[in-house]
């Protein structure tokens, strides 16, 4: 099984496409061999419901633009905020880094002692040009895609990623601070993928005197103490969350930092990519107005933290209403999560030709997943292309894909998952222009 962390920005994995690495992390801790992971329990199996907010968020925009890729299985949630709710472990892993870069940090390696701004209310829609251009994203990015990214007009769109408000800060004059949020891109269906996560940006600035007093006269010397202040830093956070582990740092890239790191760190018998991070491009100091400035910023997902530290063996159970679930957790404490169902998984199979003869396909497989995710909702547990092949005469190119579909919280009938099925065969070809074989 293969996982990668929700940080995209770096090119190397679907998720991690900013940096020009192509890698992909195993994180066989989330699964046995087999793909399961809990253990039996007799417990009453309760409703598997997500949790549901209004989108009034979007009511004050105009929804019929051509560019509109919204579905309500998404702008339903828009607004719950997992990370504020009070218990939850995205909330306790959230409060504890705050806490580490507003104690710990600051006491022990900042003479300045200044705080960190800590904001995590900000509304998830944005304008393209704060979530991308002031980013210095290319214009042909693959990340802003219709099929990576949700839409609500040509430019306004559901954040991607928590960096979307750095450049807000940096011009309002914030020199240190962290920003948590839930995210939203159109993406794969496994165990550690899901359309809406939460990141945290962290962004600290230096003055030139600032940089003059420690010693760092010239422009090298002053890369190097903020790129120093950066690593201290995170592996300081990371030994407040994980206690004394092994870690080391990879080089990265970002368009918007330079140089960009990736740090990792050994877990239970493997490296784990917990972070993306740099030194702020200058080209964005600059535009900001902070002429000679220098600083670091740091990108991390709360889910693939959470899931490390409390052993949540699926991305899906952050969603759940069940109380099995939530009564695990308390504020502010890491605790191993007791899985409390096993349930087999259904598998079924689908093909179709993504083209006709001499045409070529339009088919992205982020369209499959959405339709198949509007239908079953949190009960698709994973989507895998199984086969392809162009058939040698007519040239049409033939998917099938393997859908897992598995409650978190209790069994499926036999009945319930083919109707399922049945209506997501009749979706495909309604929505996406495919024949079915
Ligand atoms: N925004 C990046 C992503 O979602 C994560 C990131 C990487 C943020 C490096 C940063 C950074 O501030 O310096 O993929």
């Amino acid at each position: 099984m293969f996982t990668s962390i929700p940080i995209r920005y770096s090119k190397k994995i679907s998720k991690q496409y900013y940096s020009k690495k192509l890698k992909i992390l195993p994180l066989s801790c989330f699964h046995n061999s087999n793909g399961c992971c809990y253990s039996f329990s007799s417990s009453t199996p309760s409703s598997t419901t997500s949790t549901t907010s209004s989108n009034i968020a979007l009511n004050k925009y105009d929804l019929s633009s051509p560019k509109c890729n919204i579905p309500e299985s998404i702008s339903s949630r828009i607004g719950t905020n997992l990370h504020l709710q009070p218990n939850h472990p995205l909330h306790t892993i959230k409060t504890k880094i705050e806490s580490y870069w507003n104690t710990h940090h600051n006491n022990n390696n900042d003479d300045t002692n200044k705080t960190f701004v800590t904001r995590d209310d900000y509304d998830p829609i944005v304008s393209t040009q704060y979530n991308f251009d002031s980013l210095l994203i290319p214009k042909d990015h693959v990340s802003r895609s219709k099929s990576d990214t949700y839409y609500i007009n040509d430019e306004t769109v559901l954040r991607t990623h928590t960096s979307a408000h750095q450049t807000m800060l940096l011009k309002e004059g914030i020199d240190r601070f962290l920003i948590t949020g839930d995210v939203y891109r159109r993406d794969e269906i496994d165990s550690s993928h899901y359309p809406i996560f939460h990141q945290m940006e962290g962004v600290k600035m230096f003055s030139e005197e600032e940089l003059n007093e420690a010693g760092a006269m010239t422009q090298l010397d002053q890369l190097h103490y903020v790129e120093k202040d950066l690593k201290d830093g995170l592996e300081g956070m990371v030994r407040s969350l994980f206690g004394d582990v092994e870690m080391r740092w990879g080089i990265d890239y970002f368009p918007f930092t330079e140089p960009s790191f990736e740090l990792e760190i050994y877990f239970n018998n493997e490296w784990l990519e917990v972070l993306g991070c740099g030194v702020v491009h200058q080209d964005i100091v600059k535009a900001v107005g902070r002429g000679d400035q220098k600083g670091w910023a740091f990108g991390l997902g709360l889910e693939r933290l959470a899931m490390i530290l409390f052993s949540i063996p699926d991305i899906r159970l952050f969603w759940t209403q069940d109380e099995r679930f939530h009564r695990q957790f308390q504020s502010g404490e890491i605790v191993t999560f007791e899985p409390y169902s096993k349930y087999p998984p259904c598998l079924k199979d689908i093909s179709f030709w993504t083209n006709v003869d001499g045409v070529k396909s339009t088919f992205h497989v982020n369209d499959l997943n959405e339709v198949i995710r509007d239908i079953a909702g949190d009960l698709v547990e994973q989507v895998q292309l199984i086969d392809e092949f162009v058939h040698p005469k007519t040239g049409r190119t033939s998917n099938c894909f393997r859908i897992s579909y598995r409650s978190m919280d209790r069994s499926l009938t036999n009945e319930e998952i083919d109707n399922l099925q049945e209506e997501v065969r009749r979706e495909v070809v309604n929505r996406l222009r495919v024949d079915l074989r």
